[in-house]
């Protein structure tokens, strides 16, 4: 079954008819173009295909289109405006936080929403004290940036990367 969906993707409104099994990743990638959400495992595993949905992060290929109709979708593409890189972006460059670069719009988007996250004061798995503010320790970074894995391994630039992002 087809349906016409709408979503805000980097800015621009775009209209869409999608069969209403279709990911939003492959909604993103085969049917709009755009490229930056990449698609590694296609099982929720690995974060390459992660976004910023609604302002929080999200795997694309675990979600249906149909399910996000209306939602603004903001890429690591969709970051960076005509004249400057996102903060995240300019430390990704400055501390070598990629190789190959396959993983990179995922993390890029991941700390974006990290960095939210812990400005929200949401709790992670390895927070010990949970009516204290958020400190982004290596340990809490590490945690929170599991799900995004880098074939490459640009771990210590990247964790370098979102610790020098942190308070930017
Ligand atoms: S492609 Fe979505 S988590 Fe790997
Ligand atoms: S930089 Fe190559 S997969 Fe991460």
């Amino acid at each position: 079954m087809d349906t016409t969906i709408e979503l805000t993707v980097d800015g621009q409104r775009r209209q869409l008819t999608v069969d209403t099994r279709t990911t939003l990743l492959d909604a993103l990638r085969e049917r709009l173009a755009v490229t930056s959400p990449k698609k590694g495992c296609d099982h929720g595993q690995c974060g390459s295909c992660t976004v910023l949905l609604d302002g929080r992060r999200h795997l694309t290929c675990l979600a249906l289109a149909v399910a996000f109709d209306g939602s603004e979708v903001v890429t690591a593409e969709g970051l960076a405006t005509d004249d400057a890189l996102h903060h995240v972006q300019e430390a990704f460059l400055e501390h070598d936080g990629y190789q190959c670069g396959y993983c990179t719009p995922g993390q890029v988007c991941s700390a974006v929403g990290v960095l939210d996250e812990a400005k929200q004061g949401h709790p992670s798995h390895v927070t010990e004290d949970l009516e204290a503010d958020v400190e982004l320790t290596d340990d809490e970074i590490r945690e929170r940036m599991s799900g995004n894995l880098c074939r490459c391994g640009a771990y210590p630039g990247i964790l370098a990367a979102v610790k020098a992002a942190v308070g930017a």
